[in-house]
This record gives C-alpha cells, structure tokens and sequence, in this order.
C-alpha cells in the first residue's frame, strides 16, 4: 500500500513538475535556433518574462519586498538586451519587426524607460514602498515595446 506521505510527494512532482515541463519545450524551440543574437536576445528576453512573473508572484503572495531581486535582474538585463540588434537582424524564428531599425532611438527609449521602472520598483521593495503601482507601470514599459516592435503572434495581439 502507497503511504499518504509518498503520494503527497508524488502529487506535488505533479503540481511542480508540469509548468517545469512547459519551460522545458520553450528551452527547446530556442535549442533549434543557430546561435548568435536572435537566440541569445529571445534567451535573456525568457529570463525578463521569468522575473517579471516572480515580482507579480510576490505580488500576489503579499511578499512585496521579495520583487526586489527579479527587479534588480530586470534592469540589469536591458543594455544586454540593446546590444543584441544589431542591424537588420530579424527573420526566421525572430518576432523582431524591421522597424527597430529605422526607429532605433525610440526602440532604445523604450528600453530604457524599462530599466528606470523595474530599478523603481527595486527600490520601492527595499525601501516599503508601493511596489504594485510601480510594478503596474513596469508593465506598461513592456507591453508598449511589444506593440510596436513585435510581430504579434499567430491570432495573437501585441
Ligand atoms: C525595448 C523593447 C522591449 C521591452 C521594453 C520589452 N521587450 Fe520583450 N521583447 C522585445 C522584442 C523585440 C522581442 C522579440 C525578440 C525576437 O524574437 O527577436 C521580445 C521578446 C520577449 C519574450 C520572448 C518570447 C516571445 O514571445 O517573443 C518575452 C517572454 C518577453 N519579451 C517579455 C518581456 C517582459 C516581461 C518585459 C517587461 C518586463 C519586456 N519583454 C520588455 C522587446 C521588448
């Protein structure tokens, strides 16, 4: 007979095991892609999509100071990210629009103004701040990026 504390344990490498098996796949559809800064800018841009849900996580934990740290690799991950267009590097496997490169100034403002939110919702979590409200115009920052210079997928909007 299976006791109750291993099927416990069994049920919870279910509860934790699936969403592990989704990043899985999407680790690999990146494996396909050749190397160079399309897979190199979707790989850091997974680690800002991990992040930003850990700080809504924390959010909804009410443990806003926890969203300190994901905020702080936030911001650190932007000027990585700038540096991974260079000219004219869109195509197969990339949702980057063309426009980047023609709007180059406005592209690299968006980044920036994302790097100053997520280092005021750091500091918002160090210091008891509200971190929901700086947290809500963070993502702001991300989607108005994506409207404008991201393919919207299949179906998808922005
Ligand atoms: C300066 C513009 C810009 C900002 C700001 C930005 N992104 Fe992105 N993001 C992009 C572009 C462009 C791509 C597509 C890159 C490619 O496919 O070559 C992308 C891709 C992604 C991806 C990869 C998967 C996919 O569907 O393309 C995730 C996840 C993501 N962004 C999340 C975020 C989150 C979360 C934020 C805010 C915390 C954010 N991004 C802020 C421009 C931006």
């Amino acid at each position: 007979m299976r006791s109750p504390i291993r099927a416990k344990a069994w049920l919870l490498g279910l509860l934790i095991g699936l969403p592990l098996v989704a990043t899985a796949r999407a680790d690999e559809e990146h494996a396909k892609l050749p190397p160079g800064p399309i897979k190199d800018r979707i790989e850091l841009m997974e680690h800002v999509g991990d992040d930003a849900e850990a700080i809504n996580d924390a959010l909804k934990a009410g443990k806003p100071a926890d969203a300190a740290d994901p905020a702080d690799r936030i911001a650190a991950a932007m000027p990585k990210f700038d540096a991974l267009f260079p000219e004219g590097s869109t195509g197969e496997g990339s949702r980057a629009k063309p426009s980047i490169w023609t709007s180059r100034d406005e592209f690299d403002a968006f980044s920036t103004y994302l790097k100053k939110d997520a280092e005021a919702v750091a500091a918002a979590a160090r210091s008891g701040g509200d971190v929901k409200t700086a947290s809500r115009k963070m993502f702001k920052a991300c989607k108005s990026c994506h409207q404008k210079f991201r393919q919207p997928k299949e179906g998808e909007e922005g």
